[in-house]
This record gives structure tokens, C-alpha cells and sequence, in this order.
């Protein structure tokens, strides 16, 4: 089973190719740079990248791999959520391509996508906790086998991900942030907590993180030394990691608060993953996916918690946990193998709308 996959649901465009279940090659590109000049992604500029880029990786991947469009035995593209406009290119872009070669499109959902990540590099036992942690999404699911995914809770304002971003862009980081505040962290030890554990005293397994946001941005307030007032680059953002100059305020104040917002991040994530694990019945193992699961102090803690309860764990590698088209191309694979598939009608569906399971199905 040779699957090309295509994913540019937000500012990543990646075309993969799957063989057996196993990435053969990838051709990514990043349009960080681009953003990072208006501290997040513009909609507009994201979908115009992607359709300029898309065609560009495409004949690079075809070409380094010596395949032919006819060597495929399904096109895969990421079909939501995520930003409409992003979405529309690949979609049109993926359903041109089965629609000249006859080779069926699969459609797939983009968080679905990430949670199964792990498949790529070790066997997942289910049935398994998955905790989806990225930009737009937090959510905790019992996934039952490949084509069963059931949410239990989800964010209920801002994602993980999202608050990282937003702490990062008040502290004049370069976008987006999470990466940063986790490089200014991971050497620190955390003394006490000085941010609340947010929305862990009752008894679901949903999220909030508003209020961590808040109460991280008013200590700020208070601490004016950590602001920068132009854009810190990757660079100057090494240096405050490396600088053992512990009589430096400023520096000192930015990793404590870095250290302290990642840890109750990551202890509030633990929390919630923990309930879940004592709700549901039979569960083997725990998935850590979505862009934040590259946090190493979150992989830590849910490692930690995987091996105090009796669970595996799997952890993507730091490129299977960002957005990438191999993952797209793996559920498709498993998708395809089980003989689903999608005609010319397939939708994109952006942020907020439910994607329901519209495969049509014949015996392969
Ligand atoms: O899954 P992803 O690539 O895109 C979607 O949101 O779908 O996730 C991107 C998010 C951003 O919020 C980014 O700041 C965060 O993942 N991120 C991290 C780390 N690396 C990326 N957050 C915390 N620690 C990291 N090491
Ligand atoms: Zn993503």
C-alpha cells in the first residue's frame, strides 16, 4: 500500500509518501518565517504560500523518489479542521490528482491524524487515552481502534498551545512561542507554584486554561523586567537559556516563569489524564500527540504518569508531533487497507464544525 499524502491545514504545506505503513520521504516547508512578522497566522497570506509551495513539493517528492503519480494506491489530504481557506488548496489540489490518475482520495481528519502519529515508529496498543495537545486543540479521547474515536473532554476556552503562544507573544518571543518557553524551562527547578492549577477542582475531563493565562499575564504585570521591547530572535533566546549569570534579573525572571508556567501546564494535562485513565475500562496504553506533545517537560510528566499507572505510552518523535504529511499519509494507509475511501464530493471543514465519518466503503 504506496500512499501520497498531502497536509497544509494551517502554515505548514508537506507532501509525504507512505509505503507499508512507513514514511519513504517527506518535503515540508514552514511559512513561520512569513507569520512571524504579524506574531501569528494571517488566514489569507497562509492559503496563498500553500498554493503557490504545494505543486512545488509535490514534482520535488515525485522526483526524489522516482515515483510516478500511477505508483499510488491512495491520495490522502488533511480535509479539517482547520483555517477554510488552507484546507481548500490541498482539497482541490488532491481531488485534481485522483481525479486525472482514478486513484481514490481519502479525506482525513487532521486530528485523528496526529493522535496516531506514533503508529509510524512502534505498534499502538489499544485500546488507548490519546490527549491531543496543539495550537487550536486540547482535547482527551478514548480512541477504541483506528476508525473509533471518542472525545471526553476538550478545552472549553484556549488551548495548551494557544496560551504558550499568546504568554510567548506578550513577552516579545518570536512566533509561535511554545518552543521557546519549553527551551527556557527545561533547566530549571520548579521551587513553588506560582500559577493556579486552573479547572482541576471538579470532576470532568475537560480544560480551561483562560484563567492560567490570565493570572501567568497579570504576574508579568507586576514583573515588568521580563518584557523585551522588540522581538527576541532564536539567537538572544539561546543566550538567556545559556547565561550563568545568576545575579542577571531579567533572565532569572523569564526562565522561573517559563519553568512555572510549563510545569502546572503540564500537571494540570496530568490531572485530567489520570481521571480519564480511571473512568475507562481496558485501557493499554496513553498517545500524546499535536504540536505541544514536543514539550519535553509535558512528555516527563505524561511518561511518568504512563509508568506509575501501569501503562505504555506512546510519544510521537519531535517531527511526527508538529504538523507534518506523514501522519495524514499513516491513517490513510489504515483507512485505505480496511477499504474506505471518498468520491470528488469530499469536503474541507474548518475549525468548529464536526467532521463525521462519510467514507464510503468496498471490499479491497
Ligand atoms: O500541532 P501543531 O503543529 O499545529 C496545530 O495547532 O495543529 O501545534 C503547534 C503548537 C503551537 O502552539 C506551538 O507553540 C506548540 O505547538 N509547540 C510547543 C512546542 N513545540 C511546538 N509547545 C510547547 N513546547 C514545545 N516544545
Ligand atoms: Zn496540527
Amino acid at each position: 500500500m504506496r500512499v501520497l499524502a498531502i497536509e497544509n491545514s494551517c502554515d505548514e504545506t508537506a507532501v509525504a509518501i507512505i509505503e507499508n505503513d512507513k514514511l519513504i520521504h517527506q518535503e515540508l516547508a514552514s511559512q513561520i518565517a512569513v507569520h512571524n512578522l504579524f506574531g501569528g497566522v494571517v488566514p489569507e497570506i497562509a492559503s496563498r504560500e500553500h498554493l503557490r509551495i504545494l505543486p512545488l513539493l509535490y514534482t520535488k517528492a515525485l522526483e526524489k523518489t522516482g515515483l510516478k503519480l500511477e505508483d499510488f494506491d491512495a491520495i490522502a489530504v488533511a480535509r479539517g479542521p482547520g483555517l477554510l481557506g488552507s484546507l481548500l488548496v490541498g482539497v482541490a489540489f488532491a481531488k485534481g490528482l485522483s481525479f486525472r490518475s482514478q486513484i481514490p482520495l481519502i479525506g482525513v481528519n487532521h486530528l485523528e491524524a496526529h493522535l496516531l502519529a506514533a503508529g509510524l515508529e512502534q505498534e499502538i496498543e489499544y485500546p488507548c487515552i490519546g490527549l491531543l495537545v496543539s495550537g487550536g486543540h486540547t482535547h482527551i479521547y478514548r480512541i477504541e481502534n483506528p476508525f473509533n474515536f471518542k472525545l471526553l473532554g476538550r478545552s472549553i476556552d484556549d488551548a495548551a498551545g494557544e496560551i504558550f503562544d499568546k504568554i510567548g507573544k506578550s513577552l516579545n518571543f518570536p512566533y509561535p512561542s511554545g518552543k521557546y518557553i519549553n527551551l527556557l524551562a527545561e533547566d530549571e527547578i520548579v521551587q513553588e507554584r506560582i500559577f493556579p492549577l486552573a479547572f482541576v477542582k471538579n470532576d470532568n475531563l475537560d480544560f480551561s486554561f483562560s484563567g492560567l493565562k490570565t493570572a501567568v499575564m497579570q504576574y508579568i504585570a507586576k514583573n515588568p523586567e521580563a518584557y523585551s521591547e522588540k522581538l527576541l530572535t532564536e539567537e538572544e533566546i539561546y543566550l538567556i537559556k545559556n547565561c550563568e549569570n545568576t545575579s542577571n534579573f531579567k533572565n532569572r525572571l523569564l526562565k522561573n516563569i517559563c519553568a512555572a508556567l510549563n510545569e502546572t501546564v503540564a500537571e494540570i494535562l496530568a490531572i485530567k489524564v489520570e481521571r480519564a485513565l480511571k473512568r475507562e475500562d481496558g485501557i493499554k496504553s496513553i498517545i500524546l500527540a499535536g504540536g505541544v506533545a514536543a514539550n519535553s517537560i509535558i512528555r516527563k510528566r505524561i511518561e511518568k504518569l504512563a509508568f506509575d499507572n501501569g501503562k505504555n505510552i506512546h510519544l510521537p518523535s519531535l517531527d511526527l508531533c508538529t504538523d507534518n504529511a506523514a501522519m495524514i499519509g499513516y491513517i490513510a494507509s489504515l483507512l485505505r487497507k480496511a477499504g474506505y475511501y471518498h468520491d470528488l464530493h469530499l469536503d474541507a471543514v474548518p475549525r468548529g464544525q464536526q467532521i463525521v465519518f462519510d467514507y464510503l466503503q468496498e471490499n479491497i
